[in-house]
């Protein structure tokens, strides 16, 4: 069985999945943490990422550096909540940095990035059943999938659940800067072309 979470972020996709995870034995991933690993490598190794209006007439060896990623779920004994790993390295708190937050639009739009993480995702579908969240999950990458739900929330609840987040981690930001943030990926995000 596969449950497809679609929404923007911070509506509260993946607190609804876990619950939906673990009451009903399935297994967890949260396809924001694939894309913004994949941002953290680009960030720590300096591949250069392009800004929206660059898009179109970059070039650059992304099929070279993805090679060099290699991205998995393990659970964590205690939390019984599976956690993303690059590379074999859990990257959980660092993939939820600010520095990554600002950069994940930009380097989710690349085509070879999406192109990588799809198939990635439907990879992971073969290995059991699972929920999967993300702002695709449903349309693009388990149009099939046995159940589909579209989760959407207020921006300014938005804003404050991803603060409250950030600041239980100690992470320095003010909400101002939280909702500047949103709101830029939102626009990113939602006028980004599909890639097939
Ligand atoms: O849900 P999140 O904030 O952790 O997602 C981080 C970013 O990853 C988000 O700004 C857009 C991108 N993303 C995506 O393009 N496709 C997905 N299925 C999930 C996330």
């Amino acid at each position: 069985m596969i449950i497809a979470i679609d929404g923007y972020s911070s509506c509260g996709k993946s607190t609804v999945a876990k619950a939906l995870a673990k009451k009903l034995s399935l297994s967890y991933i949260d396809s924001g943490a694939m894309y913004r690993a994949v941002t953290l490598f680009f960030l720590r190794n300096n591949i250069p990422i392009p800004l929206p209006e660059e898009l179109d007439h970059f070039s650059y060896d992304y099929p070279n550096a993805l090679n060099k990623i290699h991205i998995s779920f393990k659970v964590n004994p205690q939390t019984r909540l599976s956690e993303i790993y690059l590379n074999d390295k859990n990257v959980e708190e660092e993939i939820r940095t600010m520095h990554v937050s600002e950069n994940v639009s930009h380097v989710s739009a690349i085509k070879e990035v999406r192109r990588r993480m799809v198939a990635l995702q439907q990879m992971m579908s073969r290995l059991g059943n699972l929920v999967m969240d993300g702002r695709d999950i449903g349309t693009t990458v388990f149009p099939m999938a046995d159940i589909k739900i579209f989760m959407q929330a207020n921006e300014e609840v938005r804003a404050q659940r991803r603060f409250k987040e950030l600041q239980l981690k100690g992470t320095k930001v003010t909400i101002d800067e939280v909702r500047a943030n949103l709101k830029s990926r939102d626009k990113e995000d939602s006028s980004r072309s599909k890639v097939r």
